[in-house]
């Protein structure tokens, strides 16, 4: 090699720094590599003032001081770019044979109550009533007896129970429920609210910044999961919330939007134990056999 041939210059440093991490392991070497060639290209590519050098630094160093055990301003960070449901997507591709994954959210930080069938989650008599029921199965038609489905919401106003101690309940609108021998499952709830992701920190003045909003099109949180069969963590959206077409952490998909129809049927109301009319929402979640999903 010659003379200087390792030296720093502005064409040569992606791979002048690259070659650094000669003698880490192969992942962390691939890792970095990548990594420090994007990174580079980028500065070129934007030819990246001091100025904006510094901001971006300052900007970091405010979505750290933001975050912690209750808030994670970094994911919230990962979010708005898109970055977390790129890796929930890569990490659990589907081949169209399963009910489709995204993003955990950050408001599953304690465990859902066990509830019976046909219980309510919805412990305020606060929303739209709506009875949520579906039937859980494996790619190949197969009922999933006694699948559990872990589910969560925010309230008609658009909150978590964990956004508003001493307003909401306790573990208001969650529950954990246990499918039938036929995989069937049903709970009464209410129709859930879109909302903002939290805008009052640094991920809020990116979002001003760039004339984005901070809204949420209304979902409701399932984990489905089975012995034998890969979880599956997802939203099902309903259909008429605003903001469907921009949610602020670009978690929705096609095949996760469900109508909610608003049925008026007193024997079917009673039957559920709600007020006529109500609305329903049908989800079957399709899970994927362990040995099929690798
Ligand atoms: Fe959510």
């Amino acid at each position: 090699m010659e003379e200087g041939a390792a030296r720093f210059s502005e064409q040569r440093s992606a791979e002048v720094v690259a070659a650094s991490f000669a003698s880490a392991d192969e992942r962390l070497r691939r890792v970095l590599t990548s990594f420090v060639h994007h990174l580079h290209a980028f500065v070129k590519d934007v030819e990246l003032a001091e100025r904006e050098w510094e901001l971006a630094i300052d900007f970091l160093t405010r979505t750290g001081q933001r975050s912690d055990d209750r808030r994670q301003e970094f994911i919230l960070l990962s979010d708005v770019l898109g970055v977390s449901m790129l890796v929930e997507t890569i990490n659990h591709r589907t081949g169209g044979r399963s009910t489709e994954s995204t993003v955990l959210g950050p408001f599953h930080m304690v465990a859902s109550p066990p509830r019976a069938l046909g219980d309510t989650i919805a412990l305020e008599g606060k929303g739209t009533p709506c009875l949520v029921s579906g039937r859980v199965t494996g790619a190949d038609g197969e009922p999933v007896p006694g699948a559990r489905l872990d589910v969560w919401q925010a309230n008609a106003d658009g909150f978590y129970d964990v956004q508003q101690p001493g307003v909401q309940s306790e573990l208001n609108l969650r529950g954990l429920f246990t499918a039938d021998a036929d995989g069937g499952y049903w709970f009464r709830s209410i129709v859930p609210r879109y909302y903002p992701i939290p805008d009052d920190g640094p991920v809020g003045e990116l979002l001003a910044a760039t004339g984005r909003h901070p809204y949420r099109p209304a979902h409701l949180h399932f984990i489905v999961s089975a012995p034998g069969y890969r979880p599956v963590t997802t939203h099902v959206f309903v259909a008429d919330s605003p903001y469907l077409d921009s949610d602020a952490v670009f978690g929705v998909k096609d095949s996760l939007i469900r109508e909610v129809p608003e049925v008026d049927d007193p024997d079917r109301a009673a039957a559920a134990g709600l007020p006529n009319p109500f609305r329903s929402l049908t989800f079957d979640p399709v899970l994927l056999r362990e040995a099929a999903a690798d």
